[in-house]
């Protein structure tokens, strides 16, 4: 079982083959995907594509440099879509200083971050963390709102090693992606090796940051395998363990 805990199938980079390649990858091994929100739009989409293919489950959310578009009665909107039993997470949402440096705009973040990390809690769904350049403000933000009895995963993990030790103290999955096989990923390297296998998550964040040895490409789901052949390298494990763990972990998570 393999199951892929992020990726976009929303994207336009798909409109050209979405459902065959979407096909194409559950044959090649992948059973479950989430396709994850990031603007009120691909919410909306995601929420479509998960109700046309049976293995796409959806997360809705406002990802913090989309933030734009949200208000109050957009909110209300996401919330109806998580009626439906195809929807399986709030996400992503959170933090993004790397492209944000404005005060204002950054403290608008962390307001729409707090509402959707409450909505969350309200539904009793878990939650999709994006946090770049933010670990602080995102620990901090995430202490104040006790976010530690609301199940979720930190996507495409990025901080120290000693970060995720602490996020996994507050029961939080670590999401691992492509940037794992990197030549350059000394750091996500060890916090791979200093986390349980128990507290990781697979993903690929397609169509972003595809693994080596396809850097640079449009990414798609089952390039997954390359980011668990890392793992397990990592790990001293078989591969075979690695999806075994990941997958209860997420089936876990994701209720599913
Ligand atoms: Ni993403």
């Amino acid at each position: 079982m393999i199951f892929e805990t992020h990726a976009h199938y929303d994207d336009e980079k798909y409109d050209g083959d979405r459902f065959e390649l979407l096909n194409e990858i559950h044959e090649n091994g992948v059973d479950t995907i989430i396709d994850v929100g990031a603007s009120v739009a691909s919410s909306y989409d995601a929420y479509d594509i998960a109700n046309k293919v049976d293995y796409v489950y959806a997360a809705v959310g406002v990802h913090p440099s989309e933030l734009n578009d949200l208000n109050n009665e957009v909110l209300e909107g996401l919330k109806k879509l998580t009626e439906n039993e195809k929807v399986v997470a709030i996400g992503e949402i959170g933090l993004d200083y790397y492209w944000e440096k404005d005060e204002d705009a950054r403290d608008n973040q962390k307001y729409w971050f707090k509402r959707q990390l409450d909505l969350a809690r309200e539904l009793s769904l878990p939650v999709i963390i994006h946090s770049r350049d933010a670990a602080e403000d995102t620990m901090k933000l995430m202490k104040e709102n006790k976010a530690e009895e609301i199940p979720g995963v930190i996507h495409c993990y990025s901080y120290s090693p000693e970060m995720a030790k602490e996020f996994v103290k507050m029961g939080y999955y670590i999401g691992v992606g492509g940037v794992v096989t990197f030549k350059n990923s000394k750091k996500l390297k060890d916090t791979v090796k200093e986390i349980p296998l128990e507290s990781i998550l697979l993903e690929t964040d397609a169509p972003y940051l595809s693994p080596e040895p396809h850097r640079g490409e449009r990414n798609r789901s089952d390039y997954i395998k390359f980011v668990a052949e890392t793992i397990a390298e990592i790990k001293e494990v078989d591969v075979q363990k690695v999806y075994d763990v990941t997958t209860e972990n997420a089936k876990k998570l994701f209720g599913i």
